[in-house]
């Protein structure tokens, strides 16, 4: 995971003249999400867990694809060191996803590894998807008042924006809904 996440940052520079507007967000839209996962990711460990256990209760039968965790019960995912760690992994990679929305290259270099390493687990994009829609629950519950009717256009806007470029990398390798 150390090497993944330094090549996420290598990657994830924005070099001048190579930034673009990648999510297709505006500026209002970007600070909002940026602001609104601050606060979420400022703790990681904690965040990442929950999130998890949010992902699953959503969707009981996806504990299916992690070999560590189809066994366990909730309270055993809670004391999980596999979940905290994976939660974490996560987090980080919405956090370099949140720095980088405005930077096409690092948003298609995103997709496409995304998308290579969850088709060749067996996940489809319509779970690739859900997660996302989990994503939006989950933050509003957290932040509550602070998860405004703004941030939440923000975060849908940005779970839409995937969906183009998301499909496009699906085709070029096959994966179906
Ligand atoms: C927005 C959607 C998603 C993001 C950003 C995401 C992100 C990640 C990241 C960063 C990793 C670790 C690095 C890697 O191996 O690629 C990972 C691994 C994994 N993901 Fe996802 N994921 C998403 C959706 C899903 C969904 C919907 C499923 C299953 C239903 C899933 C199943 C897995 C599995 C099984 C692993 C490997 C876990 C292990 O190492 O044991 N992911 N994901």
């Amino acid at each position: 995971m150390g090497n993944r996440w330094a090549i996420y940052q290598r990657n994830s520079q924005n070099k001048a003249g190579s930034t673009k507007v990648g999510s297709g967000l505006t500026q209002r839209e970007m600070k909002a999400i940026r602001f609104s996962w601050k606060k979420v990711s400022a703790d990681m460990k904690t965040n990442g867990t929950s999130f998890f256990i949010k992902f699953f209760e959503c969707h009981p039968a996806y504990k299916d694809y992690f070999p560590a965790f189809r066994d366990k019960t909730v309270e055993d995912l809670h004391r999980s060191l596999i979940l905290q760690a994976h939660g974490i992994s996560v987090m980080y990679s919405f956090t370099t996803l949140v720095e980088n929305l405005n930077d096409e290259t690092y948003f298609m270099k995103f997709m496409k590894q995304s998308v290579r390493s969850h088709h060749s687990r067996g996940v489809s994009l319509q779970q690739y998807e859900e997660m996302f829609e989990v994503l939006i629950v989950f933050l509003e519950e957290k932040l509550g008042d602070a998860f405004n009717d703004d941030t939440r256009r923000s975060w849908e806007r940005l779970r839409s924006s995937f969906r183009s470029p998301l499909n496009r990398c699906a085709r070029r390798r096959n994966w179906d809904r």
